[in-house]
């Protein structure tokens, strides 16, 4: 059983990053700018948006924090939207989920220019996905993809089994698990709530990827011996041990499935700091201008 190790392979990256905007620099082009906006307070979101900035200082990014509070109107929002479309020194900017429920979410997403949209949400990005065009591929699916690719892991004609159907997970991972490419080219099925045989259907898994958000959920007997096991859940569970009053924790029961596996992601320190690197390489694509010009 070998554990892949996300946060290892993330400082890597992001140090590959780092010597490239420097080489960009030297060559007096500018530092690539990654602009976030916050909304409320909400104990996640702050410290996903915190380990962004972090990331941005560490790849030689210039980073904004945008900050609104919670009562915010929609209307505020897009105004900030549009100055940052054509804030020509920004090359991306996101917009921090989930938002308050007087926002309507998906007419901020569609406000974002989709050329700056370094999350990949735009229906654009999502469209040209769909459709092996050239895009921002949205963080979680592309921090996995790199997981794959860094490991050396197989996966043409495996049976890829993907756990959830989010629009920022689940779906875009099982569009490019399908993509005639490498990582790709998997035989892919997707589960959700609605499915019928969900065991039997993980149980068949060469590759299984859990991104339902629901802790401990895949057990060893769900799991094929060999499989490669990914892990994308990152709940917060009470834990009064802790100082932070919560431990992180993954969808997969960690201690009973990985020994069975060939490949597994531990929770943390798998798929998490691979989304922010995952951004991070989308904002460097971006200041290139390489994708949309
Ligand atoms: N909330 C959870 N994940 C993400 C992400 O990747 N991007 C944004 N903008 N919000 C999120």
């Amino acid at each position: 059983m070998n554990i892949i190790d996300g946060k290892a392979i993330s400082e890597q990256i992001k140090q590959e990053i780092a010597a490239e905007v420097a080489e960009r620099v030297a060559r007096g082009e500018k530092r690539p700018h990654l602009a976030a906006i916050l909304v409320g307070h909400d104990g996640g979101s702050e410290t996903y948006v915190a380990n962004k900035v972090k990331a941005c200082e560490a790849c030689g990014f210039t980073s904004s924090l945008i900050r609104f509070e919670s009562d915010v109107t929609e209307e505020t929002l897009l105004a900030e939207i549009e100055r940052l479309n054509q804030d020509t020194d920004v090359d991306g900017f996101i917009v921090q989920l989930p938002l308050p429920r007087h926002i309507n979410e998906q007419r901020i997403i569609e406000a974002i220019d989709y050329r700056k949209d370094v999350d990949g949400f735009h229906p654009i990005n999502v469209g040209r996905l769909a459709i092996g065009l050239p895009c921002f591929v949205s963080a979680t699916p592309n921090g996995i993809l790199q997981l794959l690719k860094r490991y050396n892991i197989e996966t043409s004609g495996k049976k890829c089994v993907i756990l959830g159907r989010s629009n920022i997970v689940g779906k875009p991972m099982g569009t490019l698990m399908m993509q005639k490419a490498y990582p790709g080219d998997a035989t892919v099925t997707v589960c959700h709530s609605r499915s019928k045989d969900l065991v039997k259907e993980c149980r068949e898994a060469d590759i299984l990827i859990a991104a339902m958000g629901q802790p401990n959920f895949v057990k060893a007997d769900m799991v094929k011996e060999g499989a490669v096991v990914i892990d994308v859940g990152t709940t917060r569970v009470p834990d009064a041990t802790r100082k932070s009053g919560f431990k992180l924790t993954g969808d997969v029961k960690f201690d009973e499935v990985a020994p069975k596996c060939s490949y597994i992601t531990p929770v943390p320190g798998g798929v998490g700091p691979m989304t922010i690197v995952s951004l991070m390489m989308n904002t460097l694509l971006a200041g290139t201008k390489a994708i949309y010009k």
